[in-house]
């Protein structure tokens, strides 16, 4: 298994400037440039940068462990929780196809399902919430699933939310705030959001977080890295803000890139599922996030496709627009800013979504 060793590349300039007036309206073009160099070099090189990894991973002990993985009925996610099932954690399955969630469950025996529709802000909160009043610890949040709907037109959630932004960034989002009470029980304790080299070529406005405002024209790939650019920023954020005291490591991963629907499908999300294995489980993990809370450095953990710590793009340096994403991101999933500090103190926050009667 790879070791941490602790990431040697500075931060950018942008993170330690004073805040700046004029708002940044896309990506320079050299930021541009080197964002694409990274994604072509992922895509050329990844089965060598990651030839020293075994396949499948093998993973250490993890009887103890309760984890929660979305999308894990296809594709990574579902390699993720056959994984981590059969190494003995308790897994549960948050989906929005509980029948083949049930089928899998059977064929595994060691799993439970929970009903989540990430395009409904609604479902959201009440999984969260049904899972609180559990009153049992979770120790690993994996927020795998999501989509890529390359070529279809802009889409809207009945949340009003570009639904790459809404089931990307802003769903995991709110799981991830509404679980804290349960990771803060299960503490040492971890949140692995399965990202992509493609937020290197992302750039998010968090006055435009929907790209309807006409200042850049939508595609699939702005909707995209953006919402994966997105989450990286919120994570940095919400890194930042939980004490080390808490204990709650908080990373992105990167999967690499897996083709699907080619000849060994199989294989390449066996292969795609190893970086979050890795930043789900690897015992090194919560002393190397301790680590960089202590060097303050500006964005979370984040593990390559190698399972390597690699650096986030230049732009989720941008410390200015990480805090303004974050405050967006609490307003759209209608949460209070200081909802965080509140659930450290144990009181209850409430969120817009998940009120009304079922
Ligand atoms: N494949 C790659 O090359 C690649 C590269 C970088 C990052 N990633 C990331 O890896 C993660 C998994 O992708 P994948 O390649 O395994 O894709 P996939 O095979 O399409 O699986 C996506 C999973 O997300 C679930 N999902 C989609 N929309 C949902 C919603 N509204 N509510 C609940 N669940 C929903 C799907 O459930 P249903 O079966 O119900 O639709 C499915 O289980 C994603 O976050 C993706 O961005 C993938």
């Amino acid at each position: 298994m790879a070791t941490i060793t602790p990431i040697t590349t500075t931060p950018s300039s942008s993170s330690n400037e004073p805040l700046k007036k004029n708002k940044k309206q896309c990506l320079g073009w050299i930021e541009w440039l080197r964002g694409w160099f990274h994604l072509f070099y992922e895509f050329l090189f990844q089965r060598i940068m990651a030839s020293h990894l075994h396949n499948p991973m093998p993973l250490p002990p993890i009887n103890d462990l309760t984890c929660i993985v979305t999308g894990s009925t296809s594709g990574i996610g579902l390699e993720i929780a056959r994984q981590l099932a059969e190494s003995g954690a308790h897994v549960v399955m948050a989906v929005r196809n509980t029948k083949r969630a049930n089928e899998l469950i059977q064929k595994w025996q060691t799993e439970s399902a929970g009903l989540v529709d990430l395009l409904s802000l609604d479902s959201v909160a009440k999984f969260a919430e049904a899972w609180n009043a559990r009153a049992a610890p979770l120790h690993v949040l994996i927020n795998n699933a999501g989509i890529f709907s390359i070529g279809e037109p802009q889409k809207f959630s009945k949340d009003g939310y570009e639904e790459h932004m809404q089931v990307n960034h802003l769903a995991p989002a709110l799981l991830s705030i509404l679980l804290l009470p349960s990771l803060i029980r299960g503490s040492p304790s971890r949140i692995v959001n399965v990202n992509s080299i493609m937020h290197h070529v992302g750039f998010v406005d968090s006055e435009d977080m929907n790209v309807t405002s006409g200042k850049r024209k939508f595609s699939s790939m702005v909707g995209y890295s953006s919402s994966k650019l997105a989450q990286v920023m919120f994570s940095s954020v919400l890194f930042k803000r939980l004490p080390a005291e808490a204990g709650i490591s908080v990373l992105c991963a990167s999967p690499g890139i897996v083709q699907t629907n080619v000849i060994i499908p199989d294989f390449c999300y066996n292969v795609g599922s190893r970086s979050t294995l890795f930043a789900a489980t690897d015992p090194q993990i919560s002393e190397y996030c301790e680590l960089l809370k202590s060097d303050e450095w500006p964005v979370c953990a984040y593990i390559s496709h190698d399972c390597r710590p690699a650096n986030p793009s230049e732009e989720a340096h941008n410390l200015q627009t990480s805090f303004e994403v974050w405050e967006k991101t609490l307003e759209m999933i209608g949460l209070p800013s200081d909802s965080v500090d509140r659930f450290l103190e144990g009181e209850e926050v409430k969120c817009r979504y998940g009120q009304e009667q079922q």
